[in-house]
């Protein structure tokens, strides 16, 4: 067996400047919802979001900058900030590939 999870936690602590936690890695080619990385099923802490939406440039005091976005999951439970939805973020299922919700229609 490969012993993925020193490799995992040391290239996210490079990638973030901080050690990234996490229950389980979601890996890719996933796209995944920021508040379903929060949930038990992942567990990835706020420290980890904010981070991803500090490289990328966003404001991670602002919560929906955080949760309500599109997190590409790379090798390693490595997660990148995408892009922010304006309506919601839509986890389709348990191993998602989420979408962002479509404006109400009005
Ligand atoms: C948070 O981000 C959203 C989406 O970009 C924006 O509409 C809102 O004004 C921001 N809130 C704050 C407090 O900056």
């Amino acid at each position: 067996m490969v012993k993925f999870t020193s490799v995992a936690v040391a290239l996210a602590a490079t990638i973030t400047g901080t050690s990234a936690a996490f229950t389980k890695a979601c890996n890719f080619p996933y796209d995944v919802c920021g508040w379903t990385l929060t949930n038990q099923e992942f567990g990835y802490t706020l420290a980890t979001l904010e981070a991803a939406a500090t490289a990328a440039g966003q404001d991670a005091t602002n919560g929906t900058i955080l949760f309500d976005t599109i997190y590409n999951c790379q090798a390693d439970g490595v997660i990148a900030w995408n892009h922010h939805c304006d309506h919601g973020c839509d986890a389709s299922s348990v191993v998602p590939n989420a979408n962002c919700r479509a404006a109400s229609s009005s």
